[in-house]
């Protein structure tokens, strides 16, 4: 099969090479960019053998070689090139946390679900990463880790308490057993949330969004979307009960755009169904908390669609000190309450 593949792609270059527009080649150069048409996404030219991401993802049998977008030959007796995908630096954020449930065999356990480090006690989430069943709820949590696939060392693994408060059907807050030391050395990775001011929120902001990525097979590591706002939003169809959408005082609406690298691990970056993050990218470079993603569908959605975001710049989920205190009056509520 690979070999008839490899020998169509050989007479399918020979015929563009032949056929060149003006004496112009069609090949490329090494570390030219190119575009992997699969996901939308860039990468550089690059000799096939030195591209050890494709290699990898190849061996682990995530991508055929079909798939592969090649760059052609820089010279007549080059060997081939092909579009190497640019691999994103190991993305780290402290603040985010994975919640931790027990998987279908009942001796096992995965992760599904993005939260927030507000305080030594307290994380939140979305209303879609609890459920009724118990293999709906999560029974732990794993600070400081940014890939779930590798060891976890059981000291990042919290637990926690079972009195989690839902508040409107949208966010979530979990009490952990046992505090948070920050001074620990183990806990070298993990930090509380900067939650963004209410004036850090504009029209102009860059936002992005940051959750763990999910796959029904593995467990996956963080993603980081880049993301746009819509003032013409189309609210998703609920297939949840959330009330007090609609309002631009405490929901915006977004839309992920294009990725920049692929991503070749099978994992999924659902914006909504992962609970991913809201940030602001603040005028120095770093970035703040403003919100997390409504529990509008527990499909994973990826890309394209409008997105809510649930935000907690406002009064009323922050004191003066920035930190996060619970909603107790109406600006959290639907004005219609
Ligand atoms: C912190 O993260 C780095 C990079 O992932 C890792 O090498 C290191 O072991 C982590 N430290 C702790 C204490 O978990
Ligand atoms: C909500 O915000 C959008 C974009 O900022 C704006 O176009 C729209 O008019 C606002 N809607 C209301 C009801 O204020």
């Amino acid at each position: 099969m690979a070999v008839i593949a490899a020998f169509l792609s050989l007479i399918l270059r020979l015929l563009i090479t032949t056929s060149e527009i003006d004496g112009v080649p069609q090949d490329k150069q090494l570390g030219d960019s190119c575009f992997w048409e699969l996901d939308n996404t860039m990468g550089r030219c690059e000799i096939d053998s030195k591209c050890v991401v494709l290699h990898e993802a190849i061996r682990a049998r995530k991508l055929k070689i079909d798939d592969i977008p090649t760059c052609g030959y820089f010279s007549a007796n080059s060997p081939e090139m092909v579009c190497c995908p640019t691999v994103p630096k190991e993305l780290r954020f402290p603040y985010l946390a994975s919640l931790q449930y027990v998987g279908p065999l009942h001796d096992d356990f995965v992760f599904r679900c993005t939260a927030i480090i507000l305080s030594s006690k307290q994380l939140l989430t979305t209303s879609i990463c609890v459920g009724s069943k118990e293999r709906e709820n999560p029974n732990s949590v794993v600070l400081g880790v940014s890939d779930m696939r590798g060891h976890i060392d059981e000291k990042l693994t919290f637990q926690l308490k079972t009195n989690a408060m839902q508040i409107n059907n949208d966010v979530v807050l979990f009490d952990l057993h046992t505090d948070i030391n920050f001074k620990d050395q183990s806990m070298k990775n993990v930090s509380m949330a900067t939650l963004c001011y209410e004036n850090e929120l504009t029209e102009q902001s860059r936002l992005y969004a940051v959750g763990f990525a999910q796959n029904e097979a593995t467990n996956c590591g963080l993603f980081k979307l880049r993301l746009e706002r819509l003032s013409d939003c189309r609210v998703p169809e609920l297939s949840r009960p959330v009330t007090g959408i609609n309002t631009n005082a405490t929901h915006i609406c977004v839309r992920a755009m294009p990725e920049t690298s692929p991503r070749l691990d099978g994992c999924k970056n659902c914006l909504t169904a992962t609970s991913s993050v809201l940030h602001v990218e603040r005028s120095d470079g770093s970035l703040c908390v403003a919100g997390i993603a409504t529990p509008t569908t527990d499909e994973c959605t990826v890309n394209s669609e409008s997105t809510l975001y649930t935000i907690f710049v406002k009064i009323g989920f922050k004191n003066a000190c920035g930190q996060f205190v619970l909603p107790d009056g109406p600006t959290y509520r639907n004005n219609n309450d």
